[in-house]
């Protein structure tokens, strides 16, 4: 959830000699790669510095401007820093409170710690620690490991700060990726994980660690991803990893990121929401970019199924979050229609303590952008110790999920910073429907030359989501007619049903508009009650089989007094003649069309939340990836 950051670049920075051209200074690294990491979090923002002068730390914590404060701070910070970590936090134990904030450090003031996670036995461990005599000044669960480390030194100072830190999470319960400094061995950074994601980065005078790609990205595209309960000490120009439990050395994994700074800067748009956005063509056609083999075959990118046990699988469950949770119940109608099998879509914090129903029958796909979320990812683990097959649509290579999985179906979005997802979500139902064609395609339920078809078809999106984009002027519009209503119903049927909350989702998290979505049918039992004069109700009433039914309902409410938004097929004035207000789309194959529909309901809620001088990139209290429960 929170972003961690850390450096270790040694005297050739510290001396202030020209660092070979490429070795970066530490604290312009710190304060760049927590901007980029912004997005995890971003109530209180902090680092550390190790150097001659021993260890100083800063913390700042005013919301989105904790991160010009703490800029300001390190102006005045010490000369000649070899080696920092940085955090960006979103508060999970403890106010987001400059106390609570980190780094924090042990009793001597010379080690400093971050962290993200959670430590669940914190309390007990407190307790012991502060009857051995340990101070503490913090709210937050962190703390406790920045005294058990500091015990365990003490106790056993011949294993170093890797010995101590592994001593110290070895009475650890719960989820951690953390970093760590201390004055005495001031050009090394110690890193551990379990659960929550953690990647390292080498290069000739320095080594790197951050807990997302893009803090890192103009630093290297060569990358380690360090593995649970594993322990890293990083030194200028070095890496060694051991296993948390007994101190062996690990070889750690590989992973080269393609990724270009660039697409992690706004290149030019006010915010990261509109870039990303104005992306999506783009991300819908590269997750298509080579999914069919000359003899019409489809591709996944990484497949430890075969073919017998997908021909198999005589159910389907989607787990995941938020927006990816749409994603999947959008492709929910495609897998059923091409592929025969039913689809259960479950809410990934809710499948976990249900007793699901699973076998070695059971596909399992965990839908997730980060390949992080603690809920998905823990879904998935617990469908695989079931016996369940385990595929994985997510944005990450190498992810925690992709690497847990049985196979992996990417998302070729490129990395997203705003926090409400737009470019991944598309790709993601794109390449869910691709998954639809896969298995239908393996269960012969479809035939090469439909499925080719169908795939030709899909091939026209990124065309028509453009055609979208191209009316952000038009959206904008409308949403200043709708701006001063308090309260918005978002209605669909069929695949326009969640695409319907999609739409209210984003509204909600960018806007804090009170925002529902609706199957249409439903709304006769119950939700209609909402319906008043000034009450906008938005519909999707494109040409799905349930369109005449869905007009019906739209009636329904227009009589109540509601301002009626309607998104319709470009030329279909008999549906436009409905509406106080069009948003208009491009006519699309009716199981393909959410990847078109949900487009103007994004730009509507950007519109809006611009309208009401919002933050789009950081709406409140959210965090781009969320890793605790
Ligand atoms: C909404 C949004 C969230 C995420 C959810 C799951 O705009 O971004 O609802 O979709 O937190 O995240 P991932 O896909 O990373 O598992």
């Amino acid at each position: 959830m929170c972003g961690i950051i850390g450096i270790t670049a040694g005297a050739a920075v510290a001396g202030g000699e020209p660092p070979g051209g490429t070795t970066p200074g530490v604290l312009p690294t710190l304060l760049e790669g927590l901007a980029r990491l912004e997005y995890r979090g971003y109530d209180s923002a902090g680092l550390a510095l190790t150097g001659p002068g021993g260890l100083w730390r800063a913390r700042a914590a005013d919301g989105t401007r904790s991160l010009e404060d703490l800029a300001k701070r390190a102006e005045h910070g010490p000369d000649g820093a070899v080696a920092g970590i940085g955090h960006t936090r979103w508060a999970t134990h403890g106010r987001p409170t400059e106390g609570n904030a980190h780094p924090h450090v042990d009793c001597s003031g010379r080690l400093a710690l971050v962290h993200n996670g959670i430590i669940e036995n914190h309390v007990e461990l407190a307790d012991a620690l502060l009857a051995d005599g340990h101070r503490f000044t913090s709210e937050t669960d962190t703390e406790v490991l920045a005294h058990l480390i500091e015990t365990e030194l003490a106790g056993h100072p011949d294993g170093g700060l890797v010995g101590a830190v592994r001593a110290a999470l070895g009475r650890v319960r719960g989820a951690f990726a953390l970093a760590a400094v201390h004055a005495d061995d001031p050009e090394v950074v110690v890193a551990a994980r379990r659960v929550s994601p953690l990647l390292l980065g080498v290069t000739d005078g320095a080594a790197f660690l951050a807990s997302d790609i893009p803090a890192i990205l103009g630093l290297t595209h060569d990358f380690f991803v360090l593995d649970d309960d594993q322990v890293a000490e990083l030194r200028p120009g070095s890496v060694s990893v051991v296993s948390l439990a007994d101190g062996s050395p690990v070889e750690p994994v590989p992973l080269h990121v393609e990724w270009d700074l660039d697409a992690a800067r706004k290149d030019g748009y006010d915010d990261f929401m509109s870039k990303e956005m104005h992306e999506q063509p783009k991300a819908v056609a590269d997750t298509l970019l080579d999914r069919l083999l000359p003899d019409g075959t489809l591709v996944l990118d990484e497949v430890r199924i075969t073919n017998a046990e997908f021909r198999a699988v005589t159910k389907v469950f989607v787990v995941a979050c938020g927006s990816s949770y749409h994603a999947g119940l959008m492709a929910k109608y495609a897998i059923e229609q091409w592929a025969r099998l039913p689809v259960e879509i479950d809410i990934a914090s809710e499948f976990r303590y249900r007793q699901p129903v699973l076998d070695g029958q059971t596909l399992v796909i965990g839908v997730s952008q980060s390949g992080e979320t603690v809920d998905t990812f823990q879904a998935v683990r617990e469908a695989d110790r079931l016996g369940a097959k385990v595929l994985v649509i997510t944005n990450v290579v190498d992810s925690s999920m992709a690497r847990e999985s049985d196979a992996v179906l990417y998302t070729r979005a490129g990395p997203e910073i705003g926090v409400a997802a737009t470019k991944t979500h598309l790709a993601q139902i794109t390449a869910l429907e691709v998954l639809a064609l896969y298995l239908a395609q393996a269960r012969g339920t479809l035939s090469v030359a439909a499925a080719r078809g169908l795939l030709a078809a899909m091939g026209r999106l990124p065309a028509k989501v453009e055609a979208v984009l191209a009316r952000a002027d038009e959206v904008a519009e409308v949403a200043g007619a709708c701006r001063d209503s308090p309260s918005f119903i978002f209605l669909g049927r069929h695949v326009g049903y969640p695409v319907a909350l999609e739409g209210a989702l984003k509204l909600k998290e960018l806007s804090y508009l009170r925002a529902e979505g609706f199957p249409a049918g439903e709304l006769k039992h119950g939700p209609i009650a909402l319906v008043e004069p000034g009450t906008v109700v938005v519909a999707v009433a494109t040409r799905t089989p349930v369109w005449e039914k869905l007009v019906a309902n739209v009636a329904e409410v227009k009589s109540r007094g509601a301002t009626v938004v309607l998104v319709v097929e470009e030329d279909d004035q008999e549906t436009a003649g409905l509406a106080d207000h069009v948003l208009w789309v491009p006519a699309t194959e009716h199981l393909f069309s959410p990847v078109v529909d949900v487009v103007p309901l994004q730009l509507f809620a950007y519109s809006l939340a611009r309208l009401h001088g919002l933050d789009v990139d950081r709406p409140r209290n959210l965090a781009k990836v969320v890793t605790v429960e």
